[in-house]
């Protein structure tokens, strides 16, 4: 998770990836900032 920036991951939320992650394109800019900051609190150490 260190090796993708924020803006790698809001790419991947906005435009999808390869052929099974789907494209959140309607996603307003607060939720998909929501999003990565969920996404990051998964990964942090206790
Ligand atoms: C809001 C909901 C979702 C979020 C925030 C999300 C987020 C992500 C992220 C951050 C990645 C990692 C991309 C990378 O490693 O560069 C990913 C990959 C992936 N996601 Fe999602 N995802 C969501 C919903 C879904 C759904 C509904 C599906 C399938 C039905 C899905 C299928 C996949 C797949 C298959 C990948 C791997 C893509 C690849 O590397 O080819 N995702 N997703």
């Amino acid at each position: 998770m260190d090796s993708i920036t924020d803006t790698q991951l809001k790419d991947v939320i906005r435009n999808g990836k390869g052929a099974g992650m789907p494209k959140y394109a309607d996603f307003t800019d607060h939720q998909v900032d929501a999003l990565v900051r969920y996404i990051r609190s998964l990964s942090q150490s206790p």
